[in-house]
């Protein structure tokens, strides 16, 4: 197996905030992009999410829902989008998460958007994440009731720029205990 450097994939990932209008994905690089998300880990690999990948006609009214309250102004030149919704678990996932709490959906959910933005990005695509939408407008397009929890712009970048990281320091958010 060859090595992949995935620190310089996680330095060139970006929420692409300008896309170029000329330029449509081919379907063959969002099937590629569905490839490597359903490789995702998840809690007792329940895999808890549906990935409705709108083109067409039907990307312009997710385009619609998105800049609804004002936000996400930069979708304007996106003509694909990942819409992610929240579906059931499975038993031993449903247990798992009751008797200890924990919100594993989100978490499984996030990290499938972060396999699936990661190969975007390995392919030249751009892509956005966003957690901001109308989301009745969105299951109406995509028909279903289930809760929308993200949905992933993804373009062409206009321009090959960038931009440098803003994250918290190692000490913020990390320590080594021995
Ligand atoms: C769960 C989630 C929800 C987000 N929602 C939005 C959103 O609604 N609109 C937006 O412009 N960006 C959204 N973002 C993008 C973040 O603002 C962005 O990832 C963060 O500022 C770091 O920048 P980078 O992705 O360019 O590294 C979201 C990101 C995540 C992971």
């Amino acid at each position: 197996m060859d090595f992949v450097e995935f620190k310089q994939l996680a330095k060139v990932r970006q929420s692409c905030r300008d896309y170029d209008p000329d330029k449509t994905v081919d379907e063959s690089l969002l099937e590629s992009c569905v490839d490597s998300m359903i490789l995702s880990p998840s809690a007792c690999n329940a895999q808890p999410y549906f990935y409705y990948i709108v083109t067409g006609e039907k990307a312009k009214k997710v385009r619609n829902a998105l800049t609804s309250f004002g936000m996400n102004s930069f979708v304007k030149n996106v003509n694909a989008f990942a819409v992610v919704t929240e579906e059931n678990y499975n038993l031993s996932a449903k247990i798992g998460s009751s008797m200890k709490n924990q919100d594993f959906k989100s978490i499984d959910i996030g990290i499938s958007a972060a396999y699936f933005t990661a190969e975007a990005t390995t392919l030249g695509l751009g892509t956005c994440i966003m957690g901001w939408f109308d989301e009745d407008q969105i299951q109406k397009i995509v028909d279903t009731k289930n809760r929308i929890r993200l949905v992933i712009a993804i373009g062409y970048p206009k321009d090959s720029n960038i931009r440098e990281k803003k994250r918290k320091t190692h000490q913020a958010i990390t320590k080594f205990i021995k």
